[in-house]
């Protein structure tokens, strides 16, 4: 195997003195896009925290092209390609998607905006029509992919992505999906945290299952899917139950 693009290595954080996910281990390999499934509460999105370095990180290590990154500041890791959108809305409503993008664009040196901008528009042709729309205004999906076209400004190498379907209907869940294999085809490293089990196994390569804040299976995506368990927890029609 080639040298992963992300190493976790038994990763103990949380919050305060509150270990929430307690020794997790998993490789993403490069363009390749991994889900990672759990019930609510199970510590996903505090995964997600951990790798961008948003919260409290206990031990272990997180290994990023070949560098330990686990006490890096959150701005060190973007910088080195990590890029993440948030659970929820994260976008500025009032603004246009113009300005929007514009804000996006507010780390890299100003030579280097318009091909940036130009880069997002080619990849998600929905910004240049939308272009003078306030981001409050656009549909659910249009505002999450607004928001992952501002993070894929930065041209990260590594995306994460935490729950980028909830809350869309059917048909704007398929467009985010499409969107989220458009992104891998770049070449970019997808991990997304998503409700729609079916959906984002279906657009995976690999799957991780968190159950209070451990892992407990991982494997290929269809591989996964199959499995009994898997099948009955979050797949079993309602997919959206707890872990408990
Ligand atoms: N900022 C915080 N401070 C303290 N505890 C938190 C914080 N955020 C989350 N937690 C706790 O960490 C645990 C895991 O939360 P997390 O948000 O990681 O779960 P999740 O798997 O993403 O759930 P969901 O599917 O509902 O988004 C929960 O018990 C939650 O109360
Ligand atoms: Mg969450």
């Amino acid at each position: 195997m080639t040298t992963p693009a992300l190493d976790l290595v038994d990763v103990t954080a949380g919050y305060g003195d509150n270990p929430i996910v307690r020794d997790f281990s998993a490789r993403l390999e490069a363009g390749t896009i991994t889900t990672l499934i759990g019930g609510n509460g199970a510590g996903k999105s505090t995964l997600l925290r951990a790798i961008y370095g948003t919260n409290r990180f206990f031990s272990g290590k997180i290994v990023f092209k070949d560098e330990a990154i686990e006490r890096l500041p959150p701005w060190q890791r973007l910088q080195r390609g990590i890029g993440f959108v948030p659970q929820g809305r994260c976008n500025f409503p009032a603004m246009s998607v113009a300005e929007n993008v514009k804000m996006g664009c507010y780390t890299l040196p100003a030579a280097r905006h318009a091909a940036a901008i130009d880069r997002v528009i080619a990849l998600f042709p929905m910004l240049r029509t939308k272009w003078r729309t306030e981001a409050g205004n656009l549909s659910g999906g249009e505002q999450q992919i607004l928001e992952m076209a501002m993070v894929l400004l930065l041209e990260p190498s590594l995306l994460l992505l935490d729950e980028p379907s909830l809350g869309l209907s059917p048909k704007m869940q398929a467009d985010v999906f499409t969107t989220v294999q458009a992104i891998a085809r770049t070449g970019v490293t997808v991990l997304v945290v998503e409700q729609n089990v079916r959906g984002a196994l279906l657009i995976s390569d690999r799957a991780l299952v968190m159950e209070q804040g451990q892992k407990f299976m991982e494997g290929p995506a269809a591989d996964v899917r199959a499995d009994p368990r898997i099948r009955q927890a979050y797949l079993g029609g309602n997919i959206q139950q707890t872990a408990a």
